[in-house]
């Protein structure tokens, strides 16, 4: 359903779909006495890329953090599939099909490929639809040709790719991205670009966070802008990249 203009800004408020995957609504949290977020509310819907943009320390990390239930939110409510999960660990969140992939991409520089696949096992259960990590691996063509090569001797960019191998090994039907194409060069941040695209068709919705508005205008459907904690803007690429406004003064992006 496409809400009509009138109530476009009460939707804004309450988040956007109608019968959404994931749907944060309120949300506050931040690190004992600091608040960070005030009030967060967005959406996935089923087959979405949606991306969260915005500068340094506004808070993205923050609030990923927050779905998948590694910081412990004041307020506010998240549900995944309808069900609330506000109130679960990361472990019981990532059984429901919730992947996530920090910024730090912490793979294991000791253990190889295969190895690394294999432990994102570890984090599936019998309610999670847990892939084979050789499907998995298929997938990735730069990782699929070298299982034994050590997390150690990948680049960058391999790692970001057995970072989100390893995450989709677990299971996922809701992928949450933490920059994912941070410190790559342009042909791998394609590369990365190319493997969320791919994701995606196969019917894994995306979160992403970027700063890199390029990045996020290429890959999301919507996007939502955070600037200190709140939401301050919401739109669609075509209606974002016009925004003079918004991109200059929450994004840093001169036009
Ligand atoms: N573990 C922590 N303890 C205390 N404060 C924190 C912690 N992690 C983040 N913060 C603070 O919370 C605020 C939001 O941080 P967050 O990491 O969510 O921002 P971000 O939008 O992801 O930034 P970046 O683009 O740099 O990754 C910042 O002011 C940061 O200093
Ligand atoms: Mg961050």
């Amino acid at each position: 359903m496409t809400p009509g203009e009138s109530d476009r800004s009460d939707r804004l408020d309450a988040g956007w779909c109608d019968d959404p995957l994931l749907d944060v609504a309120d949300l506050v949290a931040g690190y004992g006495a600091t608040e960070v977020l005030r009030g967060v509310s967005l959406c996935v819907g089923e087959g979405e890329v949606v991306s969260l943009v915005g500068r340094n320390g506004a808070g993205k990390t923050t609030t990923l953090r927050a779905i998948v239930g590694n910081v412990a939110p004041d307020a506010g409510r998240v549900a995944f599939r309808g069900e609330d999960v506000t109130r679960l660990s990361t472990e019981e969140t990532v059984r429901r099909n919730v992947a996530f992939v920090p910024e730090e991409r912490r793979i294991f520089p000791g253990l190889t490929v295969a190895e690394n696949l294999r432990i994102g096992r570890l984090g599936g259960s019998d309610t999670a639809r847990s892939r084979d990590p050789q499907d998995v691996l298929a997938e990735f063509e730069n990782l699929r040709e070298h299982p034994d090569r050590l997390g150690s001797a990948l680049s960058g960019g391999e790692q970001q790719m057995l970072a989100i191998a390893r995450a989709l090994v677990a299971g996922a039907d809701l992928l949450l991205l933490d920059e994912p194409t941070e410190g790559l060069a342009p042909f791998v941040v394609r590369r990365v670009e190319d493997l969320v695209r791919n994701l995606n068709d196969e019917g894994i919705s995306v979160l992403l966070v970027e700063q890199n508005v390029q990045v996020a205008l290429e890959l999301a459907d919507r996007h939502y802008v955070l600037d200190r904690g709140e939401i301050v803007y919401h739109g669609t690429s075509d209606e974002l990249r016009e925004n003079d406004e918004v991109m200059d003064r929450h994004l840093g992006v001169t036009t």
